[in-house]
């Protein structure tokens, strides 16, 4: 082990907990394979998530649904070999969890013992509260997931924003303070208003991670293709494009095939 590693901090829950309590901010980004996991964990990011999005950003799927536990526990594995310091949380894709809290826990293990991550994460509160009991009680740290939840998007019919009526934002409210009595080390909050963000934000010791949910978070997390501009045709208001990488990245394999074509490349240096 060379020096830089044995003295790298590596993130826990713990670390989390604290970071939130002393007001400082959490950055976490999704990640899918290992080269990638590389450079965002070298970067600084402290959660790095397998997002189930892989099922749109790298499988090409139009929902979050088809992903199996195989495949997530194929990412995990991947992100997980690339990563000295972040905390790496896998995503419980559909299907795995929510039939009974039996077959939650036995998919949580099969995703811990296989990847070697430090957490999972799945959407819900209420309806899946006794597998997050099970899981947490197995010590698998468990975060959750509320607001809109992508696996639901056929019962919700829309990805627009949630709770923006009282009824919702009641839900979610007491959805979010169960989730923390039943083990939760931090929540993630998608597309709600900012506003209810800082309730709940205020209401929990544990983080509150936000995509899309304003800035009163403990945190934000985005998805590594939408913000590298890899994947240019998603554009919501609450993502931040900082690289046009598509654009970058197709110039530069156009200038390749040209190269190959005209017969530039290899040149003498490049042949043996
Ligand atoms: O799958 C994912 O990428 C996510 C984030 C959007 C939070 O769950």
């Amino acid at each position: 082990m060379s020096s830089a590693q044995s003295t790298l901090k590596k993130v826990t829950t713990n670390t989390l907990l604290k970071m939130k309590a002393r007001n400082e901010k959490i950055a976490m980004l999704t990640a899918y394979d290992f080269s990638f996991a590389k450079m965002i964990d070298a970067a600084g990011i402290d959660v790095i998530l397998v997002g189930d999005s892989a099922s749109n950003v790298m499988a090409g799927h139009e929902t979050t649904l088809p992903i199996t536990l195989d495949q997530m526990i194929y990412h995990g594995q991947s992100v997980v070999r690339g990563v000295n310091r972040a905390l790496v949380v896998v995503d419980m894709p559909f299907g795995s969890y929510q039939s009974n809290s039996s077959i939650a826990l036995a998919s949580a293990i099969r995703i811990m013992k296989e990847t070697g991550a430090h957490a999972i994460k799945l959407e819900g509160g209420e309806e899946i509260i006794e597998s997050v009991e099970s899981i947490v009680k197995a010590g698998i740290p468990v975060m959750g997931h509320l607001g809109l939840t992508p696996q639901s998007i056929y019962q919700f019919g829309t990805y627009a924003t949630r709770a923006t009526n009282k009824t919702e934002a009641d839900k979610i409210q007491n959805d979010l303070q169960l989730l923390q009595k039943a083990g939760c080390f931090a929540v993630v909050v998608e597309k709600i208003p900012a506003l209810l963000t800082k309730q709940l934000s205020e209401s929990v010791y544990i983080p509150i991670i936000g995509i899309g949910a304003g800035p009163y978070c403990d945190g934000q997390v985005l998805v590594m293709h939408d913000m590298l501009g890899i994947n240019t045709e998603f554009k919501p208001r609450f993502l931040r494009q900082y690289l046009n990488l598509n654009e970058q990245i197709t110039t530069a394999i156009q200038q390749y095939s040209s190269d190959v074509k005209t017969g530039s490349f290899p040149n003498q240096s490049e042949s043996y």
